[in-house]
């Protein structure tokens, strides 16, 4: 079994056993799920994309108002120079701490999980699922803190619950005024009169993504940041979900319907995995 790496922020880096319990009892992050992260690609033994996702860390780190401590990169590098594969998954966590103690950084490599690899190779079925909020309320409503990647994720998870409980793998989140969101930890992309869309997430404040940011620069298709309506979504002649550590997964079943994989998502894929060996 491939082991586990956890280093801490603070002393360090240093390394200690991947079971430690590294948060107290009333660290706000546990009590309050205030607390930011990233998940990233381990790729050829380096965090793949590390500095957009220490950028997006910070971002959200003032958001939830912590005050996020130096010393991340190096806390990457080291903790992924110390697990024994090439391949795994990175997760940069910081909490606000306890009432009037330090916020708590530690970072966690980790296998990718099979049914990651699978989704990757093969597709994910999805459905379309309420968020029950307008396109336009959390990008007017800074509180709901939409596009911030807090641990307060028991809604996304609940989602994929859901989706589960409907016979398939992942969701996507359409608002109650009929726009196309997000997926509960993906960005959606589809392809549409032979071009490639996706949502602009300030607009509909979902999670800017990093592999959107990457993986749309090298679509073979012209791409077109706007919203679009759960309808169009449904008429795309291909879906994909766009997240970090899957990379560009083809949704190969939408609320019922056959799509398989499309050309373009295809070679978006190919493209993206090229691509993050040397990002
Ligand atoms: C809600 C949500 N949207 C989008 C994404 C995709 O972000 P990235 O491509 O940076 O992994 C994620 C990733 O976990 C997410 O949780």
């Amino acid at each position: 079994m491939v082991e586990s790496v956890l280093a801490l922020l603070s002393g360090g880096p240093r390394l200690v056993d991947p079971a430690t319990p590294v948060v107290r009892a009333d660290d706000l992050g546990l009590a309050r799920g205030e607390s930011v992260f990233e998940t990233m690609r381990v790729a050829g033994g380096r965090p793949a994309f590390l500095s957009l996702h220490l950028d997006r860390l910070a971002r959200s780190a003032e958001r939830v108002a912590i005050a996020l401590p130096g010393g991340w990169e190096g806390l990457a590098r080291f903790a992924v120079d110390a697990y024994a594969e090439q391949d795994g998954v990175l997760r940069l966590t910081c909490t606000k701490g306890a009432p009037g103690a330090e916020p708590v950084g530690f970072a966690l490599v980790t296998p990718v999980p099979p049914t990651t690899l699978h989704a990757r190779q093969h597709g994910v079925s999805a459905v379309t699922l309420q968020l029950g909020v307008p396109a336009a309320l959390r990008a007017d409503a800074p509180w709901l803190l939409g596009g911030v990647k807090s641990t307060s994720y028991a809604v996304n998870m609940a989602s994929l619950r859901a989706a589960e409980d409907q016979g398939a793998q992942d969701a996507i989140w359409i608002s109650s005024d009929g726009v196309v969101l997000e997926a509960p930890t993906a960005t959606v992309a589809w392809v549409a009169d032979g071009r490639l869309v996706t949502p602009p997430a300030e607009q509909v404040g979902t999670l800017p993504g990093t592999t959107a940011a990457v993986a749309l620069a090298l679509s073979s298709v012209p791409v077109e940041t706007r919203l679009g309506t759960v309808d169009e979504l449904r008429g795309a002649d291909e879906v994909m979900l766009l997240s970090s550590v899957r990379g560009v997964a083809p949704v190969i079943r939408l609320d019922g319907v056959d799509l398989g994989i499309g050309p373009v998502t295809a070679a978006l894929r190919a493209a993206y995995e090229e691509a993050v060996l040397h990002g």
